[in-house]
């Protein structure tokens, strides 16, 4: 079996999510969601203005913070040796972000237990909280300022999967949740407080946050001396379905199967693909390609043809059904499909007892279905 080879963590940390990206940023203090909340900025009626009710009464990231409060997390955190997970920065870093900078970097009104609040996504708002709302700064002064341009698709997705890809191997084994980074689903859930209208935005999206999460995990195979199992099948998963992909579009930079053996290349590689893909052209027969292309894949569930450990299969199914949902529900097909997607779903949800042979078939159910 081909081994991922460990290189320098120096020769790549220029593409990990995790270095700033702003340099306005780099000293910036961070005002806390109170500073966004008055009811002529952000927290009042009417869409344009709702932005603080959303995240406030409906968004999970306000829970953030109060997780680690719970049963659950003094079980994770017993297990890896943190007695106050609210207080640890193996925790706080993605639960409670204010809680994981210096503290000279926050103003009086930032407030620890808020979570993961406006600045974590859209940046330390000290350098723009006046000046934003000024009729003559363009969105382009107020990204100059500092704050940062999540609607770059490629901005975006490396703003959320900072947090929601790569987890330490003991916290996972202590029994945290396993992060699956998909944006376009999760930017539905997250709920919006925003609107993406073009209508190949879904699609743009799935891919940008597919080929950072591909990035991510060869950055966290790159860096780590004994990877596990789960992290190896990761990889291989999500490489597997990105050179599907790019092999059906040709436009798009390549993925190969050769690459996926050397992870470095695999990291730089998954860059460049988000790049291009958040400014990808996508039409209606360009996505029923590919979403043939991905469906009839049938043959590639068992047996010696998948490249990785063991629970590969499972990854590379579960990166698989999240594509094809995605892509279907661009095509507005999803509601008929419904069925066939649930089955698909249902197969990849326990990756300890996944049946390549059944998830096969169930994937034939669905070709024959589009
Ligand atoms: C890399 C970022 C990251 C780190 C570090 C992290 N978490 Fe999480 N955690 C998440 C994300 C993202 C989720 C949401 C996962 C999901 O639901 O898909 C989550 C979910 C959870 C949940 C389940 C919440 C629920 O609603 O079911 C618990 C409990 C939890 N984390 C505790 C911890 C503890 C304790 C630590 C430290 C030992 C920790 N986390 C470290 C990102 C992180
Ligand atoms: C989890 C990340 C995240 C958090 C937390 C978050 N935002 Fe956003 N926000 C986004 C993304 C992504 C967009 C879409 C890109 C854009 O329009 O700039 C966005 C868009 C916006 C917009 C533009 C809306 C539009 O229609 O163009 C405003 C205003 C905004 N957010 C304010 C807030 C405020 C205020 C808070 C806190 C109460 C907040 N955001 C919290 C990620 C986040
Ligand atoms: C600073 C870290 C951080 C950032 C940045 C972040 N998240 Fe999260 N997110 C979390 C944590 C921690 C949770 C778990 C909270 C919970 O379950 O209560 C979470 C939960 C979620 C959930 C609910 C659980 C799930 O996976 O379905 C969604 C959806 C989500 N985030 C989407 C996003 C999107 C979209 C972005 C980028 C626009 C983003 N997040 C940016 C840390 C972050």
């Amino acid at each position: 079996m081909l081994r991922f080879i460990a290189f320098l963590a120096i020769a790549v940390a220029s593409v990990s999510a995790k270095e700033p990206t702003q340099t306005p940023e780099a000293g910036a203090k961070f005002v806390g969601a109170v500073g966004c909340r008055s009811s002529s900025c952000h927290g009042g009626a009417g869409e344009k203005r709702s932005q603080y009710i959303t995240w406030s009464q409906k968004d999970f990231h306000t829970r953030a913070y109060a997780i680690l409060l719970d049963a659950r997390s003094a079980r994770i955190g017993e297990a890896v040796g943190v007695s106050q997970p609210q207080s640890s920065a193996r925790c706080t870093v993605c639960h409670s972000p204010f809680q994981s900078v210096a503290q000279t970097r926050l103003t009086s009104t930032a407030r620890p237990d808020e979570g993961v609040s406006c600045e974590s996504c859209h940046g330390a708002a000290q350098p723009w909280l006046r000046g934003h709302t000024r009729t003559d700064w363009t969105y382009a002064t107020r990204v100059a300022a500092g704050m940062h341009d999540l609607r770059n698709l490629y901005v975006r997705a490396n703003a959320c999967v900072a947090c929601h890809q790569n987890v330490d191997a003991d916290i996972l084994k202590a029994g945290h949740p396993e992060l699956v980074f998909e944006l376009d689903s999760q930017s539905v859930n997250e709920p919006k407080h925003w609107r993406d209208d073009d209508s190949w935005s879904g699609v743009r999206e799935w891919l940008v946050g597919q080929a950072v999460a591909l990035r991510e995990v060869m950055w966290a195979l790159n860096t780590q001396s004994a990877p596990s199992d789960e992290l190896k099948a990761q990889g291989w998963g999500l490489g597997w379905l990105l050179a599907e992909t790019t092999n059906a579009v040709p436009e798009l930079p390549k993925i190969s199967s050769g690459m996926l053996k050397v992870a470095e290349a695999t990291q730089k590689g998954a860059d460049e693909l988000a790049r291009v893909a958040a400014v990808s052209n996508w039409s209606e027969m360009s996505v029923r390609n590919l979403l043939l292309a991905l469906a009839s894949t049938e043959n590639q569930f068992s047996g010696k043809g998948v490249m990785g450990p063991p629970p590969a299969a499972p990854q590379r199914a579960q990166r698989l059904v999240l594509a094809l949902e995605r892509l279907s529900l661009t095509l507005n097909l999803a509601p008929n499909l419904e069925k066939e997607l649930t089955a698909l779903r249902e197969d990849v949800t326990r990756h300890y007892d996944f049946n390549g042979a059944t998830f096969a078939e169930h994937l034939r159910a669905f070709r024959a279905k589009l």
